[in-house]
């Protein structure tokens, strides 16, 4: 089977192709097209800046990804895209294509959730990875714990009440006049940190699995401002980035590894555009060791939006015994959880 997915969720417009036989999920292209520039001046994404840059950019992007897979529109068996979460603008221009793109090549599609690419973009590399997982989901708009009980049966068991991790990397970075998108940048200037504020673990010790991150930002917001810092210095924006991504990582690891334990998981999976970061790869890596589990990584350019992850969701997807749908059944939703 092969499949042609396509990606357009926030702000990168992404199609990829992938080949499945049995079991196994072989990627043969993945090609994905940022908007980061376009979004730099606004320090954000405006979501119809994004819908347009898709409409400018998604033909040339899915033509790359079947020549780089060296197949033609007739080799397709199906279709996958993203129906949400994501912006509507954005949902709708990648949806509409691939509805367009289904009526003329007659081949149906598979309405394919976004966080649920996340996840399983952990086991791309990994495909027999043991199972019971549980699986960290950490993104631009969401913080997930979920529970994998076997391949197809998602169950979250914690998510953020508030901000979620990316989002708050993101704000804190926008407070230390760091340039968009501020996860990146807060990683590499908390290599130079050398003093830690100490700021709370929200919730680390709360008998859910619920995390929240608005309080923290709020700490750093109240220590420029108690403090008069100035961020012309350096060495201040190095502290405030290190203090803060220390307390982010701690509270994810420590309630990670925490549901591991309770729910008996035999290995656990940390996925979305935060498992970018090195320190929150290391710390869980090495707390992970500690309980004798292991922790599986996508590589780094499968953490952040990419529609490889969506080609191999939507053949896990089916592999679960999933229908493929008629594009008139392909509904775009915004809220969409995972
Ligand atoms: N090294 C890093 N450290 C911390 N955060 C990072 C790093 N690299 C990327 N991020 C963050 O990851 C987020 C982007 O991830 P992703 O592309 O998965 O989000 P999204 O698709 O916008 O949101 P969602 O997947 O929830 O719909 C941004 O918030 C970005 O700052
Ligand atoms: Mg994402």
């Amino acid at each position: 089977m092969i499949i042609l997915a396509i990606e357009t969720s926030c702000d990168e417009t992404a199609a990829a192709v992938v080949k499945t036989q049995k079991s196994v999920i072989k990627p043969l292209s993945s090609v994905v097209s940022s908007q980061i520039p376009l979004h730099r001046k606004t320090r954000g994404v405006v979501p119809e800046v994004a819908a347009r840059a898709h409409i400018r950019k998604i033909n040339a992007v899915v033509k790359k990804a079947l020549t780089d897979a060296r197949i033609g529109l007739k080799s397709i068996d199906y279709l996958a895209v993203t129906n949400g979460p994501g912006l509507i603008t954005s949902l709708l221009i990648g949806t509409e294509y691939v509805k367009a793109l289904s009526l003329a090549i007659n081949k149906k599609i598979i309405p394919t959730n976004h966080m649920s690419g996340h996840l399983y973009s952990a086991f791309l590399q990994n495909p027999q990875l043991k199972l019971p997982s549980i699986n960290l989901i950490v993104s631009g708009g969401h913080t997930y714990i979920v529970l994998l009980a076997s391949k197809n049966k998602i169950k979250i068991i914690g998510q953020t009440i508030d901000d979620a991790a990316g989002e708050a990397f993101d704000k804190v970075a926008r407070m230390l006049e760091l340039p968009y998108p501020g996860g990146p940048e807060i990683s590499k200037a908390a290599l130079h940190g050398k003093r830690d504020y100490d700021f709370p673990r929200p919730m680390q010790y709360t008998k859910d699995y619920n995390f929240s991150f608005a309080g923290l930002k709020t700490a750093v917001l109240y220590k420029i401002r108690d403090e008069k810092l100035k961020m012309s210095d350096p060495q201040v924006v190095a502290d405030l980035a290190f203090s803060f991504q220390n307390a982010a990582v701690d509270v994810l690891v420590a309630k990670t590894i925490r549901a591991a334990k309770q729910y008996k998981a035999k290995s656990i999976t940390l996925s979305g555009g935060v498992a970018a970061n090195k320190k929150l790869r290391k710390d869980l890596g090495d707390a992970a060791k500690k309980e004798k589990l292991k922790l599986y990584v996508p590589d780094f350019k499968l953490c952040t939006d990419n529609a490889l992850m969506i080609a191999n969701a939507a053949a896990i997807k089916l592999q679960g015994g999933f229908k493929p749908v008629n594009y008139t059944k392909v509904k775009v939703n915004p809220g969409l959880e995972i």
